[in-house]
């Protein structure tokens, strides 16, 4: 977690650094901090709290020159007090740090036997005394982060500037993303693309245990033991309106609004309109996609958070329509648990980001395991993305708003293609289901603008949610998924206890919390399970339940026994995800607005989690 940016160039180093945090505030707000280098001297602003603490203390400072490093924090070691904020200044040394440095124990006591003075609780800290005893020796600071990165053990990111050297800077990768901007006559290091887009779209992606060095407008690349490398400019093709508001209150709002683009932007290049037929463009697996597919004797979905939940749903949807067995681990649990993988079997990891750390770490021990990867990713050139054998991409554009609305329902959509594809390789989807198939998913971005255009219906149910203290969010089939991702969405926002549960679970034990203070949300629409659901809420109702429900049309039966009814459009039950999912983001969302709390930055959490 954390977010970085250096920056060398001819611009105001504070205000390119503060825009850059701005961007990348989603992966942590706990605290932020800047240094410039400025008349040979290092200039330390920090703060507590969100960035606009820093903003407004930077307003009556006047330093400038042109290069520094900012920081925002998502705590690991230390509360987030200013003391622990970045940038650590030790000496002629300050450093940003993203990670966390494992055997810091043993590095804080032998600085202490060396009289060290600590001034932090962070294993930052003591990375920057290590730096900075090198330098000393060495007056050269290449040398002096290149020899501490050998004392280092942990995943980190870190960069590092030098008051005796205002031209050079020095990044070390080892673990969370960092990224250098290379634009004209400046260059940045940064956390995410997004912090530099405005003035670039040229990239390299820096691997693990690569070192980049900065000098002037000089910028090389190095192994860990110093030898210089080649590596890969690319281009990237996003526009700046990706990373603003556009006029909505919030970013997530923004996201919720352009899922109809975002799915139909992760589906076209897979589908052809005239033929109706699938065609899964670039999978790039080693062997033809067919070949797998008909090869696969299970799946293992593997993600973390949202991305989960959408994996749950391409269980239903794969087992299904192809008849594979499919599996879905939370990455945390499957990557210490000495997971069986079969051989032929598929992993599948899921990730907005491409960088969850837990994920990452799953489909590591896939890969070591010598089975077939597939990452599903909305940032193309991620950890996750570059490592995974296959690849998908959600094509949702920057996500910004931490929980994660449109690479949601691009995601659901990708797995009904996947589902689909895997059907059709293995001889299960005649050509009839695959046209039909296809015309469903064509359907869904204006079935989506049908349901946004209900949006003061999701908003005043948000309000009949306010009289409650607990919520049971309840779903069957593929929509129970659906109701877990709902129950999310209301925690992460509105900070209000919410369960997703099966709804044929409810009478083994969830029956029992029933009273008027609890509702429950239903996700009903039409499908071969509806009427099992219905009778499911009669027993809640039966006990004093509030139900509130999602169903499709007009449907009579629920719309009877519930305080407040949402209509979908009429869908397929595989693609009936998608759009059920929409009036939960949008209840979550009015509802946490009206509370008056940081719909885009729930407390506590961060977008991109990069730590374990
Ligand atoms: C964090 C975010 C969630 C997200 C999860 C997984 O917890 O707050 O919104 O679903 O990480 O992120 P990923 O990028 O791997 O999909």
């Amino acid at each position: 977690m954390c977010g970085i940016v250096g920056y060398l160039g001819f611009q105001d180093p504070k205000k390119v650094i503060v825009e850059g945090l701005k961007r990348l505030e989603y992966r942590g707000y706990d605290s932020a901090g800047i240094a410039v280098i400025h008349d040979n001297k290092i200039k330390t602003v920090r703060a507590e709290g969100k960035l606009k603490a820093l903003e407004d203390k930077l307003a009556t400072e006047n330093f400038n020159g042109h290069l520094g490093i900012g920081h925002t924090r998502w705590a690991t070691h230390g509360a987030p007090v200013e003391k622990n904020a970045h940038p650590h200044r030790v000496g002629e040394i300050s450093i940003v740090h993203n990670g966390i440095i494992e055997n810091y124990l043993d590095i804080k006591r032998e600085l202490l036997d060396r009289g060290a003075k600590i001034n932090s609780d962070t294993d930052s800290e003591l990375v920057a005394h290590l730096i900075n005893e090198e330098v000393l020796k060495t007056q050269n600071l290449f040398q002096a982060v290149q020899k501490t990165l050998g004392r280092l053990v942990g995943a980190f990111s870190i960069v590092v500037i030098w008051e005796k050297s205002p031209d050079e800077l020095v990044a070390f990768k080892d673990g969370p993303p960092l990224i250098v901007g290379l634009g004209d006559k400046e260059n940045f290091i940064i956390s995410d693309v997004q912090a530099a887009l405005q003035y670039t779209k040229n990239y390299v992606y820096l691997e693990d245990r690569e070192i980049v060095h900065i000098q002037n407008k000089e910028v090389r690349y190095f192994s860990a033991d110093a030898k210089p490398i080649e590596k890969k400019v690319n281009h990237l093709n996003w526009g700046t309106e990706q990373i603003e508001k556009m006029g909505f209150k919030h970013f997530m709002l923004k996201e919720i609004y352009e899922q109809p683009r975002a799915v139909a932007a992760a589906i076209q290049p897979h589908l052809n309109p005239e033929t109706h037929q699938i065609e899964i463009k670039n999978l790039n697996f080693k062997s033809s996609s067919k070949e797998v597919f008909n090869k696969i004797e299970r799946i293992l979905f593997v993600a973390c958070g949202t991305s989960y939940y959408a994996a749950l749903v391409g269980k239903y949807l794969i087992e299904k329509t192809s008849r594979v067995p499919v599996d879905v681990d939370v990455a945390s649990e499957f990557r210490y648990r000495q997971p069986i993988i079969q051989k032929n079997t598929l992993v599948v990891t899921i990730s907005q980001s491409g960088e969850t750390a837990d994920t990452l770490a799953a489909l590591r021990l896939a890969k070591d395991l010598n089975t077939h990867t597939l990452s599903i990713t909305n940032v193309p050139q991620s950890s996750i993305d570059r490592e995974a054998e296959g690849h998908l991409y959600m094509n949702s554009g920057v996500e910004v708003g931490v929980a994660s609305t449109k690479a949601f329902t691009s995601t659901l959509a990708l797995l009904n293609l996947l589902a689909l594809e895997i059907a059709k390789a293995r001889g299960h989807l005649t050509v009839a289901a695959e046209n039909q198939a296809v015309k469903n998913l064509l359907a869904v971005p204006s079935q989506l603008e049908t349901v946004l255009a209900f949006d003061k219906y999701f908003s005043e149910a948000a309000e009949k949610l306010k009289e409650f203290k607990g919520f049971l969010y309840l779903g069957r089939g593929v929509s129970y998924p659906i109701a877990m991702e709902g129950a999310l969405k209301l925690k992460e926002l509105a900070y209000l206890h919410a369960e997703g549960y099966a709804a044929g679970e409810m009478k083994h034990g969830p029956l029992a919390l029933i009273d008027s203070r609890m509702a429950i949300v239903v996700v009903a629409p039409t499908d071969d399970l509806i009427e099992k659901t219905v009778s499911n809420l009669q027993e809640a109702k039966a006990r004093g339940g509030k139900i509130i429900s999602i169903g499709t049309g007009e449907n009579e039966a629920l719309k009877s026994m519930s305080e407040y009814y949402l209509s979908l459009p009429v869908a397929d039950w595989m693609t009936n995800p998608l759009i059920a999912t929409v009036p939960l983001q949008l209840m979550a969302y009015h509802l946490a607005d009206s509370l008056g709390l940081d719909v885009d930055q729930p407390r506590n959490l961060a977008k991109s989690v990069t730590v374990e």
